[in-house]
């Protein structure tokens, strides 16, 4: 690193203006920041300035050398390229023409991993390097989205304040706190994303069986989700599910819904989330459901062939009267609402697990915070659960790895959530029930429940698990009645040691 000793006044520099990248840019400048611009291709440029430049105030540069010495000290570089290799080479780019102190922001979807290396790289040069996840798509990048930032809390001084003034606001507060060092900020935007998984699918899984249980046609269910978005469902993805299924498709006059083709794409941060929780020993499994399920959708040419070769057997179930249709709808209703709180609850566990394995300390009533607008994710029920976290405190960092006081364990044991869910079982169960006898899948109301009877299981076949460890492996089992570990000696005289 050469010490660059051009000083400009520009507060933060971002290079790479494609969708996201203009619009976090518009967004400082129309929030009074001077800001300067660089994209690889010139052209990006230009059409920002001259389609928004009289947003705010705009310094257009030609290089990346240019746009470092347009910036005030510390220099704020904020790369919005497109996520992998692109970010590394922007990033050797720019470590020769930056100082000690300054700061370099990746606020695309970088995995942790590549940013927890990226930071100890950065570290050694004396430069911050902060990832920082954002949530919100186009919109929120325009005009507020969630911001979870990670890196050097130091470096928050100089960067949180700016972070904070273009983020999404919630009852006044800022949708965007330092959440953790190094990765931290890309690994909570990541288990945001598979949340966001979770809660899509459920809301999917709920719409069939309305569908093709209680023959609900989707304008009809466009009123029943708008319905239910006064209640305890509450968030944007009921809301533009409402939408979507009101939808008519032009050419046909048909709902919209009926002309998409049901292959569901994916980015990768379901995936990676899922990953993650194998590797860190988080039974994420609504949100490892909810990633095959859009896995097995993609797999056109195997449903082509199974629907001809596995025809049989598939039962249909009479619609249910009008009568018991809205008791139908009600327990719909119940068993996505409990569904979706499994699937928070794991995130979070999962966020506690992390925070063990990578030695960061988060606040999980502080992330829940963030995510309360902005973002994807956004609902009413994530207030709920920042208070089960103990409220926003962006002073509490606990010990990585622990709660901090008075957090619970699971968010399934906060009194008001294991009290819903209580209510809600019966429903959920009836639901569950349904969908199997129909043959409707419904991957993720499933596993939500069976990770619900799991934990709180008197006992689990893990016992039975581990004679059969035992027997094939010597892995040895510990015993009920005593401590130790034990070991039967299954191909001699069966009995048992102490091992
Ligand atoms: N789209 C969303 O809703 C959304 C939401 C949240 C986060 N993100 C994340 O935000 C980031 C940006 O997303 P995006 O959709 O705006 O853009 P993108 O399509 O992911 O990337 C395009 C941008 O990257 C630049 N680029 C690509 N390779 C480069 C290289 N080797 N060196 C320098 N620049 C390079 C392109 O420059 P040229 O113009 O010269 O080609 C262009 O500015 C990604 O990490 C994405 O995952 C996106």
């Amino acid at each position: 690193m050469t010490t660059n000793q051009q000083r400009g006044t520009a507060d933060i520099g971002v290079t790479g203006l494609a969708v996201m990248g203009a619009n976090l840019a518009r967004n400082f400048a129309r929030n009074g920041y001077t800001v300067a611009l660089h994209n690889r291709s010139r052209a990006r440029t230009d059409q920002l300035v001259a389609e928004h430049g009289h947003e705010g105030t705009f310094v257009a540069t030609e290089s990346l050398e240019e746009l470092v010495a347009s910036l005030a000290v510390p220099r704020r570089v904020l790369i919005m390229v497109k996520a992998g290799q692109p970010v590394d080479d922007v990033i050797d780019q720019l470590i020769p023409l930056l100082e000690a102190g300054d700061i370099v922001i990746d606020a695309g979807n970088s995995h942790y991993e590549d940013t927890r290396r990226r930071e100890a790289a950065l570290a050694q040069q004396g430069l911050h390097f902060v990832g920082v996840g954002v949530s919100g798509g186009e919109e929120g990048a325009l005009n507020g989205p969630a911001i979870m930032p990670g890196g050097p809390e130091k470096s928050y001084e100089a960067l949180g304040p700016m972070l904070e003034k273009i983020s999404a606001h919630h009852d006044g507060e800022p949708c965007c706190a330092w959440v953790g060092t190094d990765g931290a900020g890309h690994y909570v935007k990541m288990v945001h994303n598979g949340i966001e998984y979770a809660d899509m699918q459920v809301i999917g899984e709920a719409y069939d069986l309305l569908r093709r249980v209680g023959g609900i046609e989707p304008a009809e269910q466009a009123e029943i989700f708008t319905a239910w978005n006064q209640t305890d469902l509450a968030s944007y993805l009921i809301e533009i599910t409402a939408e979507v299924l009101a939808q008519k498709d032009e050419a046909t006059g048909g709902p919209l819904v009926d002309v998409i083709v049901d292959e569901a794409g994916q980015k990768g941060t379901g995936r990676w989330t899922a990953i993650s929780g194998l590797d860190v020993g988080a039974p994420v499994a609504a949100i490892a459901e909810s990633v095959f399920a859009r896995s097995l959708s993609s797999q056109p040419h195997v449903r082509e062939v199974a629907r001809r070769t596995l025809a049989a057997g598939i039962e249909s179930v009479e619609a249910p009267q009008p009568a018991d249709r809205e008791e139908f709808v009600e327990d719909v209703r119940q068993a996505l609402f409990a569904s979706k709180l499994v699937a928070y609850a794991q995130g979070m566990d999962m966020l506690a697990a992390a925070a063990q394995e990578y030695g960061w300390s988060l606040d999980l009533g502080t992330i829940a915070s963030l995510w309360r607008d902005g973002c994807i994710i956004r609902a009413d029920l994530l207030d709920v659960i920042m208070k089960a976290f103990g409220g926003r405190d962006t002073d509490r960092h606990p010990e990585p790895g622990t709660r901090a006081e008075g957090q619970p364990v699971n968010l399934l044991f906060a009194p008001e959530f294991s009290q819903a869910i209580a209510e809600a079982l019966p429903a959920w169960r009836r639901v569950v029930a349904t969908a199997v006898t129909a043959g409707v899948p419904v991957p993720v109301f499933s596993s939500a429940l069976a990770y619900y009877d799991g934990l709180r299981a008197d006992r689990l076949p893990a016992a039975l698990v581990q004679g059969q460890r035992d027997y094939f492996g010597a892995h040895t089992y510990r015993r009920t009645d005593r401590d130790g570990s034990f070991h039967t000696l299954w191909s001699a005289d069966r009995s048992e040691v102490e091992a």
